[in-house]
């Protein structure tokens, strides 16, 4: 990993944006990588804007992932912000990290553990679940034995 990269991560996992669980959020994703086991969950708020389309007021996280993850996410909760759904569906997890700069291929998939999270956010019939309502900490989620959690576990991408 280049000492800039290592050095934009280490800036963003600092001062994390958006990181925690959002209350009255209208959405809610999680996802599992295959590849390391970490877990990344978020929450979406909707708002429209002056023609009427359903734009992303704010997002913000909870992970069990590496550094790399952390700083994707706290990237990525500021760039998809006043997007329109079909544009934040639209961003890869390379788009996400871009203000990190370019990921080495080994840390790619924690980008796109980010990215699924969003899609699970974003889908039609994602709706706020008990679940994201009660759970204080994504780990209490997790851990908990009477709440169900709906994680989608990515297949690794080589
Ligand atoms: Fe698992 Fe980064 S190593 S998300």
């Amino acid at each position: 990993m280049s000492y800039d990269l290592q050095q934009r991560i280490t800036d963003a996992i600092a001062n994390p944006k958006n990181l925690g669980e959002m209350e009255n959020a209208d959405a809610v994703g999680t996802v599992g990588s295959a590849d390391c086991g970490d877990m990344l969950r978020m929450w979406v708020k909707f708002t429209t804007d002056d023609k009427g389309r359903k734009i992303i007021d704010r997002a913000t996280f909870q992970t069990f992932g590496c550094e790399t993850a952390l700083a994707v996410a706290s990237v990525a909760t500021e760039l998809i912000a006043g997007k329109t759904v079909d544009e934040a569906l639209n961003m890869s997890g390379s788009d996400l990290s871009a203000p990190l700069g370019p990921l080495p291929p080994m840390k790619i998939h924690c980008a796109q553990l980010v990215e699924g999270a969003l899609r699970q956010a974003l889908a039609p019939d994602s709706k706020p679940t008990q679940l994201a309502a009660t759970a204080p900490t994504l780990i209490e989620s997790f851990t908990a034995p009477e709440k169900k959690v709906n994680v989608v576990f990515k297949k690794p991408t080589n």
